[in-house]
Parts: structure tokens; sequence; C-alpha cells
């Protein structure tokens, strides 16, 4: 039976495909405050300017490709069982062939129902639209967990990290909760592996050791991944 490999995304991974990080040097995201464009408060004060945001992020990523990073990810799927949670509402990892991805912020390509949440579709093209609407009547929203709303799906993420045997984290300030407390479900008995060009203030991680990769994600997930299956295939 093949090791069992979780992968913690963020942001970072993606920088390389050319889409934005959330905290950049300025704070803002894509010239806008997170809580302008990402909060339900947002969204009932302008959810014109909330569509028009996310339908540009939409456009912008389906433009971009996948990067050196992703694509490491995927070929250990050759060598270990890969289970990638990311925050991420990017579809990089499943365009980069990753079978086993949970979205733990949504999807920027799917739309949701502004009553019930777990009425989901897919947006055709990069548009969402004031008027579009779910079969009963209600405006759809973008499918993304917005600060202050539940992650629904946290409770699977918890399961997978508890049964790591090996984790990487890649590209995440690990500022944002729920996320950020998976690495304390980690078994003691895991290794632990880190890439980021600014690696976040260390926080102890209990596990059996854990590495830290000062770099970018494109450049040092091949490098790691050869590593892995040389040590733990
Ligand atoms: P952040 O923008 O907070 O952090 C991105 C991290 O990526 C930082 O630690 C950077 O140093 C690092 N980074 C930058 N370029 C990189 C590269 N080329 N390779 C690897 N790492 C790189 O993004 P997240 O931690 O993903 O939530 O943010 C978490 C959540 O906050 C997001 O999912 C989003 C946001 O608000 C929601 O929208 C709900």
């Amino acid at each position: 039976m093949s090791s069992r490999l979780v992968v913690l995304t963020g942001a970072g991974m993606s920088a390389e495909s050319g889409l934005a990080t959330f905290r950049g040097s300025d704070g803002l995201w894509e010239g806008h405050r997170i809580e302008e464009v990402a909060s339900p408060e947002g969204w009932k004060r302008d959810p014109e300017k909330v569509l028009r945001f996310y339908n540009e992020r939409r456009a912008q990523l389906l433009k971009a490709k996948p990067n050196a990073g992703h694509c490491a990810l995927t070929s250990l799927e050759a060598h270990f069982d890969v289970r990638i949670i990311t925050q991420n509402i990017d579809d990089l990892h499943e365009r980069a062939g990753a079978s086993c991805v949970l979205h733990l912020h949504g999807e920027l390509r799917k739309a949701q129902s502004t009553q019930n949440p777990d009425w989901v579709c897919d947006i055709a093209g990069d548009t969402l639209s004031m008027g579009d609407r779910c079969p009963d009547g209600h405006q759809l929203r973008p499918n993304v967990v917005w600060f202050g709303e539940a992650v629904p799906r946290m409770q699977t993420a918890i399961q997978w990290v508890q049964a790591a045997h090996i984790m990487l984290i890649v590209g995440t300030s690990l500022v944002v909760y729920p996320a950020a407390g998976l690495v304390d479900c980690l078994p003691h008995t895991a290794h632990c592996f880190m890439i980021d060009p600014q690696l976040p203030a260390q926080r102890p991680i209990q596990c059996k050791d854990s590495y830290a990769y000062t770099g970018t994600a494109a450049q040092t997930l091949p490098k790691l991944a050869k590593r892995l299956i040389d040590e733990f295939a």
C-alpha cells in the first residue's frame, strides 16, 4: 500500500502561474481590501462589484496555466496516495491532472444559490451576472467561502491530515483559520515539508520531523518530489 501524502496549498502555489497572492506587500488582493470582495457584508453592500471582481479573477484564471509545482505534485501520484487540500479557488491542480483535490474555500468556476449553499453549478464561460438564478429563482453568487462563513469541507480535510504519513505545506501564510489549524492535526509519526520563499513565522509542528525549504513552488517542488520518491516511496 502506498504512503498517504497530504498536501496543503495556498495562494503561493499559483503565484508562478500569474495569479496574485492575497497578502501581497500592499495588503490588498488585486487592489481591493479582502473584506470588500470576500465577505457576506461586502456582497450585501455591493453585489455587482463582487460579481465583477470574481468575473475578472475567472477571466484571468482561464488564461493561466498550471506551473511546474502543480505538475510535480501530480507526478507523485505514481508513488503515493496523494490528497491535495487547497485553499485556492483556482482549478490549476485539476488542470495539471491531480485526481484528488479538496477545495476548502470553494471554486471560482462554480456558482451557488444565495439561499442554499449546497446548490452548486458550473459557470459556463467567465461571467456570472445579476439576474442569473438557480431553478428556485434565487440569485447566484460565487461558490467561494467568504470570511465569517462556515468551511463545509473542513471535517474531511481533518480526517485526511490525521491519516497522513507525509505532509507538504506549500505557499500559504497559515494565518487564516480554520485551514491553518490543519497542521495541528498531523500524527506524531508524520514527516512534514514546508515550501515558501518567505517562510511564515515557524510555530512548532508536532510530528516526527519537519523540513523548511525557502523557495518557490515551481522551483522547489520538482526537486522535493525526487527526494520524496527516493526516501519514502
Ligand atoms: P497568502 O497570500 O496569505 O499567503 C501566500 C503565501 O505564499 C505567502 O506565505 C507567500 O510568501 C507565499 N508565496 C508567494 N509566492 C510564492 C511562490 N512562488 N511559491 C510558494 N510560495 C509563495 O495566501 P493564503 O495563505 O493562501 O481565503 O491565504 C489563505 C486564505 O486567505 C485564502 O484562501 C483566502 C484568503 O483570504 C478566502 O478567500 C476565504
